[in-house]
């Protein structure tokens, strides 16, 4: 059975050298620190929270955008090489339990990497070479959690089954 690390990047087309290539360099450092990670969450979310793609749009309906903003930027400044904001407030990431409540299939992945390519292209402070560097690990990231949203649906599907097959005990 493929792992989620290999439909991630089958679905993504992304190689794992790639999509890991944001290790090579501090990008934190080389960026400057934090406000330009602050300024690319604003922009994404600014852009999600306008989508007049209601589907997309209504997946954020239950979050607070502030609060959105803060997670995201906090995470890839500790993930690119910063200080660990995200886990010091809200321990590990986790991000495939933590998308659990999501839907988050092959067609939302597409539109939050056009989000997100988009907020990238807007925000001048990050030079086009470390766009490409965290446009592949976004890449690759968004499918693995398509993966893992995948393997969520095929385990309830095999719950319900389990469920609907048990003798009714009355
Ligand atoms: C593939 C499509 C995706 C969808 C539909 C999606 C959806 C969401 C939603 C609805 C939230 C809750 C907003 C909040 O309150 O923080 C969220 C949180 C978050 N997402 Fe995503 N996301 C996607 C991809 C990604 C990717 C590619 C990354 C990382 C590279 C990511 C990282 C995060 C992080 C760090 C949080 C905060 C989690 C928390 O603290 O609870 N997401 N996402």
């Amino acid at each position: 059975m493929q792992s989620l690390q290999q439909k991630a990047s089958e679905w993504s087309g992304v190689h794992p050298s790639d999509a890991f290539a944001i290790d090579e360099t501090n990008l934190f450092e080389a960026l400057g620190g934090i406000q330009p990670f602050i300024d690319l969450s604003t922009n994404f979310y600014n852009r999600v929270y306008e989508d007049d793609e209601e589907w997309f749009h209504s997946i954020f309906a239950n979050s607070v955008k502030e609060d959105a903003i803060r997670n995201q930027y906090e995470f890839f400044v500790q993930r690119m090489g910063g200080p660990p904001l995200y886990s010091e407030r809200k321990g590990h990431p986790a991000l495939i339990g933590r998308h659990r409540p999501f839907p988050v299939t092959h067609a939302a992945a597409e539109r939050w990497l056009h989000h997100m390519q988009l907020a990238l292209d807007s925000v001048a402070q990050i030079d086009p070479d470390s766009k490409v560097k965290m446009m592949n690990f976004f890449r690759h990231t968004a499918f693995f959690l398509v993966a893992g949203d995948e393997l969520k649906n095929q385990r309830q599907g095999v719950a319900c089954k389990h469920a609907a097959s048990k003798p009714s005990s009355g």
